[in-house]
């Protein structure tokens, strides 16, 4: 084995030195960097004859790259299976490749050869070769019959298997052309997870067919706080104000991201920021009493009772959710749910007996373990935020350790899987820069080097435990983003130091990372994206 890794290395060792000594000097633009780019001379030239070959199995990745280069004013790859020696882009399947996502991609001057051992892979690829095309692409505004492509090899795969960007569409709800715009972005960074928050105690905004009122009553309020939540006194625009994603729009979305090799992460907040649904059926509630959908931010003492009636409820939006979404996670919430109902509640406390539990937060973890047997039996798995481990972790349970690192350490020593995604470094509802003009943000400050310097395995685990950290993630809760435009600016360009972190095996510094964020300002142009100029370092 040993042998093996040696004899391979110096052949790479001598490849390198080889295509070192014709390479020019070059600077890679491509974001996220890939773990080894090496430049040559010379250029490959696509033009309208170039031909294309490629194996059933990437026939997504490559429909993705003929509609891209279909943006163009002029038809190229017209020839399939065609192969031509002298200027063809050969698609290769090899099961022995690295891993899914792993791909190589080597520009000679008359070929181009994309090699994976899965359409994951051969889709990165191309992420990557469309940065290597003029940012006009983007915009069908390229009108040249050639385009140059600089001669290299590039051999890359990710250093985390997730990598994760999430929305809340609960506070602000967005068009379903926005979320189709947010999941190409992503898939443009290789980020392989949109985590979809779609309920809070401020809107419902999944079409439940069993429970028709969650989008007839829970979808809307009837005013939103205006101005910041500390501001005395608070002012409201007393306007009603919401709307939710039908199923049909589910789907549509759902194979959108798939044909991008995103999975989509669909979140059901249970037992807290559940008041928009207590407001259509009060029952859910402890009190029985009417509640509004919420109006104002925060944490609410609404919070779902732990009687059968709630899990009954429960149990039949998840046969619907686990029906629209493939991917294997559903998101169960967990975090942010006072106990002061429960305490009082009768039907709470009677659980609490009969379950001989201590007290509430042992309730919270049966009431999550109950609802992980249930969609364990749907062949899922469960995603709490670090609450869930309070009272006792649900036992097949994901954490995402948002409250800084503790929650994660601590689940990934119990051997459980989980996201790192804690709030100082992770959160884009934070300020990104000390500009007294910034737009009104929820408070906190996470300037784009923080995040460039992000690492995700905290150094308190020793090398077994850091296993469990699959990767990480970035939330955009949208209490102060009521437009897309204010979520680009928010997210663009702290995503693109998020997408080195959890993609990235070498990574450079912060000024040469800049430089590579400053030349992609020219493609979001074209993509029509709103981002912020601030490249703030951190003070
Ligand atoms: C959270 O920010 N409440 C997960
Ligand atoms: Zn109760």
């Amino acid at each position: 084995m040993y042998k093996k890794v040696i004899v391979l290395s110096v052949f790479y060792l001598i490849i390198s030195l080889f295509y070192l000594g014709c390479s020019t000097n070059y600077d890679s633009k491509i974001i996220p960097a890939p773990s080894n780019q090496i430049f040559l001379d010379d250029y490959f030239v696509l033009d309208t004859k170039t031909s294309i070959s490629y194996p059933n199995e990437f026939k997504h990745s490559v429909n993705f790259l003929k509609s891209f280069l279909s943006q163009g004013k002029h038809k190229y790859l017209s020839l399939e299976n065609n192969n031509q020696s002298n200027n063809h882009i050969e698609f290769k399947l090899d099961k022995n490749f690295t891993s899914p996502e792993a791909y190589k991609l080597e520009i000679g001057k008359k070929l181009i050869t994309i090699t994976s051992s899965d359409n994951k892979g051969a889709f990165y690829a191309i992420q990557t070769l469309r940065q290597l095309i003029p940012e006009t692409f983007e915009n069908k505004t390229y009108a040249n019959t050639e385009i140059s492509i600089k001669c290299q090899i590039i051999e890359d795969s990710p250093r985390f298997k997730y990598r994760g960007m999430h929305l809340d569409v609960g506070r602000h709800l967005f068009s379903v052309e926005f979320i189709k715009k947010y999941i190409d972005a992503l898939a443009m960074l290789k980020f392989n997870t949109f985590h979809w928050h779609l309920t809070e105690d401020q809107g419902w905004r999944i079409e439940i067919k069993k429970y028709p009122k969650l989008n007839t009553i829970a979808a809307y309020r009837d005013s939103t706080l205006a101005g910041h939540y500390t501001d005395r006194p608070r002012k409201y625009d007393k306007t009603r104000y919401g709307g939710y994603y039908t199923q049909e729009q589910v789907k549509d979305i759902v194979n959108y991201a798939l044909e991008r090799e995103i999975t989509i992460i669909p979140e059901i907040e249970m037992p807290g920021h559940s008041k928009a649904a207590i407001a259509a059926y009060p029952e859910l509630g402890c009190t029985g009493e009417n509640v509004n959908v919420a109006t104002l931010w925060g944490v609410f003492e609404d919070i779902y009772c732990s009687k059968e009636e709630t899990f009954n409820f429960l149990e039949d939006v998840i046969d619907e959710v686990a029906e629209l979404f493939p991917g294997e996670y559903i998101h169960i919430g967990g975090d942010e749910a006072p106990k002061t109902n429960w305490e009082k509640c009768k039907n709470c406390q009677s659980v609490i007996k009969r379950e001989n539990l201590k007290d509430e937060h042992e309730l919270q973890s049966y009431f999550i373990t109950r609802m992980e047997k249930y969609i364990n039996s749907k062949g899922k798995k469960i995603i709490g935020w670090d609450e869930i481990l309070e009272g006792g972790l649900a036992p097949n349970a994901t954490v995402m350790s948002w409250r800084g690192t503790s929650g994660g350490i601590k689940a990934a020593n119990m051997k459980h899987d989980v996201i790192m995604t804690p709030n100082a470094t992770c959160y884009l509802d934070h300020y990104q820069s000390k500009d007294t003009n910034e737009p009104l943000a929820i408070g906190g400050y996470t300037p784009l080097e923080e995040i460039f310097n992000y690492e995700p395995i905290p150094e308190e685990l020793d090398s077994e435990s850091s296993k469990y950290i699959i990767g990480a993630q970035g939330n955009v809760w949208t209490e102060y983003m009521s437009t897309s435009e204010y979520v680009e600016y928010m997210v663009f360009p702290r995503i693109f130091a998020l997408s080195e972190v959890v993609w990235s095996k070498n990574k450079s510094n912060f000024e040469e990372f800049t430089s590579r964020v400053t030349s992609f300002f020219d493609r979001l142009d074209k993509l029509n994206i709103n981002y912020s100029t601030h490249l703030e370092k951190i003070d």
